[in-house]
């Protein structure tokens, strides 16, 4: 099967809304394949798989081991690596050498990366030279020390300029999709209608052209979630229950039973 490539991304413009989730490993995102858009593997995987604080200490090489996994473990939907914070913020030609070993290590199809305005020609400078780039605006994490908070946007008309402009340079620097974190619906919808490429929303609404969630959030593993998260299923509960009744097997003997143990070959008569 051929893959979902960056460009028909970019052509669902308007179209069926865009399905896409985060993966970081070969078996969810196989299962994942079947069902999405895009894979994208971002770097909620420090939080989500090592217990960081936030975003801003995931490396580059976290990020290939992690897209490598996800692109064995696929072969249907467009995979998007994000670039983490320091790969990309110093100067296009940082951000072209960070996203080409993404790209060649991993066999990829596009990278994501985070800011609007100041990044905007660094997305012309990657996009120009062979790599598909996907925009993220809004609220963004890899920013947590400058913002203070992980609060919404735009729900002051009066922050609403600058946002619409970052989408717009990310959309004019020729960027295949633009996630839009954590905004208030009316600006989500101006920003969705303004610019021709579509917008993958995560708690900005269903008026985006697709929408994106942390995998782990929506199955009710994460044990802290944004307003924004819908849980889809409770396996925190299911995975605790799984573990303790095991624990009380293997301690009463119980587990491994006859079925699961190996017996002596029986001599041949
Ligand atoms: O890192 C991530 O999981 C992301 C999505 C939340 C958009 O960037
Ligand atoms: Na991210």
């Amino acid at each position: 099967i051929k893959r979902i490539t960056a460009p028909d991304l970019r052509a669902r413009k308007g179209g069926e809304p865009i399905v896409s989730l985060t993966s970081y490993h070969a078996h969810t995102a196989g299962l994942l394949d079947r069902f999405c858009d895009m894979i994208l593997v971002g770097d909620s995987l420090g939080m989500v798989m090592h217990g960081l604080p936030s975003t801003v200490p995931v490396t580059l090489d976290m990020m290939i081991l992690q897209g490598l996994a996800v692109m064995r473990g696929s072969s249907r939907a467009l995979v998007t690596v994000d670039m983490p914070f320091g790969s990309y913020e110093e100067s296009p030609q940082q951000a072209f050498r960070s996203a080409a070993r993404i790209i060649k290590e991993t066999g990829c199809g596009a990278v994501k990366l985070e800011g609007g305005v100041l990044m905007a020609e660094t997305v012309a400078f990657l996009t120009r030279r062979g790599i598909p780039v996907i925009g993220h605006i809004g609220m963004t994490p890899q920013s947590i020390n400058t913002f203070g908070s992980f609060r919404a946007r735009g729900r002051d008309e009066a922050d609403w300029p600058e946002i619409e402009a970052d989408a717009r340079a990310i959309a004019g620097a020729g960027a295949s999709a633009i996630v839009i974190e954590a905004v208030a619906e009316p600006l989500a919808a101006k920003i969705t209608a303004d610019i021709d490429v579509p917008t993958i929303g995560i708690g900005a609404s269903n008026a985006c052209d697709g929408q994106v969630l942390v995998l782990e959030d929506m199955l009710g593993l994460s044990p802290w979630v944004p307003k924004f998260v819908k849980r889809y299923a409770d396996l925190g509960p299911a995975i605790a229950s799984a573990v303790e009744a095991y624990a009380d097997e293997v301690r009463s003997r119980a587990f491994p039973a006859k079925e699961h143990t190996y017996p002596k070959k029986q001599a041949k008569s």
